[in-house]
Protein backbone atom coordinates (compact mmCIF):
# COMPACT_ATOMS: atom_id res chain seq x y z
CA UNK A 1 0.00 0.00 0.00
CA UNK A 2 1.74 3.39 -1.00
CA UNK A 3 0.32 7.00 -1.20
CA UNK A 4 0.64 8.49 -4.40
CA UNK A 5 -0.02 12.34 -5.11
CA UNK A 6 -0.57 12.94 -9.03
CA UNK A 7 0.49 16.18 -10.22
CA UNK A 8 -1.40 17.31 -13.17
CA UNK A 9 -0.22 20.58 -14.94
CA UNK A 10 -1.97 19.99 -18.66
CA UNK A 11 -4.48 22.39 -19.53
CA UNK A 12 -6.35 19.97 -22.13
CA UNK A 13 -8.54 17.68 -19.22
CA UNK A 14 -9.75 14.37 -20.87
CA UNK A 15 -7.21 15.19 -24.72
CA UNK A 16 -4.51 15.26 -22.84
CA UNK A 17 -1.61 12.93 -23.40
CA UNK A 18 -0.08 13.56 -20.07
CA UNK A 19 -2.94 12.80 -18.12
CA UNK A 20 -3.45 9.27 -20.01
CA UNK A 21 0.19 8.61 -19.82
CA UNK A 22 0.28 9.55 -15.73
CA UNK A 23 -3.21 6.98 -15.30
CA UNK A 24 -1.29 4.52 -16.82
CA UNK A 25 1.51 4.95 -14.52
CA UNK A 26 -0.86 5.03 -11.67
CA UNK A 27 -3.12 2.14 -12.53
CA UNK A 28 0.71 -0.12 -12.82
CA UNK A 29 1.46 1.37 -9.18
CA UNK A 30 -1.89 0.04 -8.24
CA UNK A 31 -1.63 -2.88 -9.39
CA UNK A 32 1.49 -3.37 -7.66
CA UNK A 33 0.55 -2.29 -4.84
CA UNK A 34 -2.98 -2.90 -4.20
CA UNK A 35 -5.09 -0.49 -1.89
CA UNK A 36 -2.86 2.35 -2.92
CA UNK A 37 -4.28 5.80 -2.71
CA UNK A 38 -4.57 8.53 -5.15
CA UNK A 39 -4.23 12.34 -4.18
CA UNK A 40 -5.04 14.24 -7.38
CA UNK A 41 -3.75 17.59 -7.47
CA UNK A 42 -4.69 19.61 -10.31
CA UNK A 43 -1.99 22.63 -10.77
CA UNK A 44 -4.89 24.18 -13.85
CA UNK A 45 -8.23 24.08 -12.05
CA UNK A 46 -6.33 25.18 -8.96
CA UNK A 47 -3.41 27.68 -9.70
CA UNK A 48 -0.57 28.42 -7.88
CA UNK A 49 -0.08 32.15 -7.58
CA UNK A 50 3.03 33.25 -9.01
CA UNK A 51 5.41 34.39 -6.18
CA UNK A 52 4.78 37.81 -5.27
CA UNK A 53 6.86 39.78 -2.24
CA UNK A 54 4.38 38.76 -0.08
CA UNK A 55 5.28 35.13 -0.49
CA UNK A 56 9.02 36.12 -0.43
CA UNK A 57 8.72 37.52 2.60
CA UNK A 58 6.73 34.88 4.69
CA UNK A 59 9.21 32.49 3.35
CA UNK A 60 12.41 33.79 4.71
CA UNK A 61 11.05 35.64 8.25
CA UNK A 62 12.72 34.59 10.91
CA UNK A 63 10.74 32.70 13.33
CA UNK A 64 10.62 35.22 16.03
CA UNK A 65 8.85 37.54 14.05
CA UNK A 66 6.29 35.34 12.41
CA UNK A 67 2.71 36.64 12.24
CA UNK A 68 -0.75 35.37 11.25
CA UNK A 69 -0.44 37.51 7.98
CA UNK A 70 2.43 35.67 6.89
CA UNK A 71 1.43 32.02 7.97
CA UNK A 72 -1.28 33.11 5.64
CA UNK A 73 1.22 34.16 2.60
CA UNK A 74 2.52 30.38 2.74
CA UNK A 75 -0.86 28.66 2.69
CA UNK A 76 -0.30 27.52 -0.64
CA UNK A 77 3.20 26.49 -0.30
CA UNK A 78 2.64 24.53 3.35
CA UNK A 79 -0.45 22.66 1.31
CA UNK A 80 2.41 21.32 -1.29
CA UNK A 81 5.21 20.92 0.62
CA UNK A 82 2.95 18.64 2.75
CA UNK A 83 0.77 16.48 0.33
CA UNK A 84 4.71 15.83 -0.82
CA UNK A 85 5.58 14.83 2.30
CA UNK A 86 2.54 12.91 3.04
CA UNK A 87 3.10 11.01 -0.62
CA UNK A 88 5.43 7.60 -0.98
CA UNK A 89 5.48 8.60 -4.97
CA UNK A 90 4.90 11.44 -6.80
CA UNK A 91 3.29 10.81 -10.40
CA UNK A 92 4.21 14.58 -12.42
CA UNK A 93 2.34 15.06 -15.67
CA UNK A 94 4.36 17.22 -18.17
CA UNK A 95 2.98 18.23 -20.94
CA UNK A 96 6.03 20.58 -22.74
CA UNK A 97 5.01 23.88 -23.55
CA UNK A 98 7.52 26.61 -25.35
CA UNK A 99 10.42 24.14 -24.49
CA UNK A 100 9.48 23.73 -21.13
CA UNK A 101 7.16 22.74 -18.40
CA UNK A 102 4.11 25.01 -18.37
CA UNK A 103 3.71 27.73 -16.16
CA UNK A 104 1.35 25.99 -13.10
CA UNK A 105 3.72 23.69 -12.82
CA UNK A 106 6.13 25.89 -12.47
CA UNK A 107 4.14 28.36 -9.68
CA UNK A 108 4.24 24.94 -7.86
CA UNK A 109 8.02 24.15 -7.84
CA UNK A 110 8.36 27.79 -6.21
CA UNK A 111 5.90 26.87 -3.90
CA UNK A 112 7.70 23.55 -3.01
CA UNK A 113 11.37 24.42 -3.11
CA UNK A 114 12.01 26.32 0.26
CA UNK A 115 15.03 27.23 2.34
CA UNK A 116 15.19 25.50 5.54
CA UNK A 117 11.90 23.42 4.57
CA UNK A 118 12.52 21.56 2.07
CA UNK A 119 17.11 22.46 1.18
CA UNK A 120 19.34 23.44 3.17
CA UNK A 121 23.26 24.47 2.70
CA UNK A 122 25.52 22.04 5.10
CA UNK A 123 29.58 23.36 4.43
CA UNK A 124 28.22 25.88 1.59
CA UNK A 125 26.73 22.61 -0.03
CA UNK A 126 22.92 22.16 -0.99
CA UNK A 127 20.96 19.15 0.62
CA UNK A 128 17.87 18.26 -0.01
CA UNK A 129 15.53 17.48 2.63
CA UNK A 130 13.02 15.63 1.09
CA UNK A 131 13.84 11.88 1.40
CA UNK A 132 13.07 8.65 0.29
CA UNK A 133 10.12 9.58 -2.30
CA UNK A 134 10.02 7.59 -5.69
CA UNK A 135 8.87 10.28 -8.38
CA UNK A 136 7.47 9.00 -11.54
CA UNK A 137 7.25 12.05 -14.82
CA UNK A 138 5.34 11.46 -17.63
CA UNK A 139 5.89 13.87 -20.14
CA UNK A 140 4.25 14.45 -23.36
CA UNK A 141 5.49 16.49 -26.23
CA UNK A 142 4.49 16.96 -29.71
CA UNK A 143 8.56 16.76 -31.09
CA UNK A 144 10.97 13.60 -30.01
CA UNK A 145 13.02 14.97 -27.50
CA UNK A 146 14.61 11.78 -25.73
CA UNK A 147 16.53 11.13 -28.79
CA UNK A 148 17.79 11.61 -32.09
CA UNK A 149 18.58 15.36 -33.06
CA UNK A 150 15.94 17.84 -30.91
CA UNK A 151 17.36 15.44 -28.11
CA UNK A 152 19.58 18.99 -27.53
CA UNK A 153 16.80 20.75 -27.34
CA UNK A 154 15.30 18.99 -24.00
CA UNK A 155 15.56 21.25 -21.23
CA UNK A 156 12.32 19.87 -19.81
CA UNK A 157 13.76 16.14 -18.01
CA UNK A 158 17.07 17.88 -16.96
CA UNK A 159 15.79 20.93 -15.58
CA UNK A 160 12.81 18.72 -13.37
CA UNK A 161 15.96 16.39 -12.58
CA UNK A 162 18.01 18.81 -10.90
CA UNK A 163 14.99 21.18 -9.65
CA UNK A 164 13.44 18.00 -8.21
CA UNK A 165 16.86 16.37 -7.03
CA UNK A 166 18.15 19.86 -5.34
CA UNK A 167 15.15 18.98 -2.52
CA UNK A 168 15.93 15.66 -2.12
CA UNK A 169 13.84 13.74 -5.08
CA UNK A 170 16.44 12.29 -6.44
CA UNK A 171 14.60 8.82 -7.48
CA UNK A 172 13.22 10.06 -10.86
CA UNK A 173 12.31 7.39 -13.74
CA UNK A 174 10.93 9.00 -16.77
CA UNK A 175 7.99 7.88 -19.55
CA UNK A 176 7.50 9.70 -22.19
CA UNK A 177 4.72 9.80 -25.37
CA UNK A 178 6.13 12.03 -28.11
CA UNK A 179 6.04 12.84 -31.91
CA UNK A 180 2.43 13.94 -31.41
CA UNK A 181 3.69 16.50 -34.24
CA UNK A 182 5.95 14.19 -35.89
CA UNK A 183 4.27 12.36 -39.24
CA UNK A 184 4.94 8.74 -38.71
CA UNK A 185 5.22 8.83 -35.10
CA UNK A 186 2.15 10.71 -33.84
CA UNK A 187 -0.21 7.53 -34.56
CA UNK A 188 1.85 5.48 -31.85
CA UNK A 189 3.09 7.89 -29.75
CA UNK A 190 0.57 7.71 -27.06
CA UNK A 191 0.56 3.98 -27.68
CA UNK A 192 4.08 3.86 -27.64
CA UNK A 193 4.56 5.66 -24.15
CA UNK A 194 1.55 3.68 -22.40
CA UNK A 195 3.32 0.39 -23.58
CA UNK A 196 6.62 1.56 -22.21
CA UNK A 197 5.27 2.33 -18.60
CA UNK A 198 6.79 -0.31 -16.24
CA UNK A 199 7.04 0.42 -12.42
C1 LIG B 1 1.04 26.17 -25.68
C2 LIG B 1 1.70 24.94 -26.23
C3 LIG B 1 3.05 24.95 -26.47
C4 LIG B 1 3.67 23.80 -26.96
N1 LIG B 1 5.01 23.81 -27.14
C5 LIG B 1 5.64 22.69 -27.55
C6 LIG B 1 7.07 22.66 -27.68
O1 LIG B 1 7.76 23.61 -27.44
N2 LIG B 1 7.64 21.48 -28.07
C7 LIG B 1 6.90 20.38 -28.34
O2 LIG B 1 7.46 19.35 -28.69
N3 LIG B 1 5.56 20.38 -28.21
C8 LIG B 1 4.92 21.50 -27.82
N4 LIG B 1 3.56 21.51 -27.68
C9 LIG B 1 2.79 20.26 -27.94
C10 LIG B 1 2.49 19.56 -26.63
O3 LIG B 1 3.66 19.24 -25.91
C11 LIG B 1 1.68 18.29 -26.89
O4 LIG B 1 0.45 18.66 -27.44
C12 LIG B 1 1.45 17.48 -25.62
O5 LIG B 1 0.57 16.41 -25.92
C13 LIG B 1 0.88 18.35 -24.52
O6 LIG B 1 0.56 17.58 -23.39
P1 LIG B 1 -0.95 17.33 -22.97
O7 LIG B 1 -1.58 16.56 -24.11
O8 LIG B 1 -0.86 16.52 -21.73
O9 LIG B 1 -1.60 18.66 -22.77
C14 LIG B 1 2.91 22.64 -27.22
C15 LIG B 1 1.53 22.65 -26.98
C16 LIG B 1 0.92 23.77 -26.49
C17 LIG B 1 -0.55 23.75 -26.23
Amino acid sequence: MKKILSVISSARSKASNSIRLQQEIIDKLQARYPESTVTVRDLVANKYPHLEESHLTAFYVQEENDSPEYRLARTHSEQAIREIEEADILVIGVPIYNFSIPSALKAWIDHIVRSRKTFTVVDGRPEGLVKNKKVYLAIASGGVFSDGPYKAWDFTEPYLRHVLGFIGLTDITVFRAEGFSVPGVQDVALQKGIESVAV
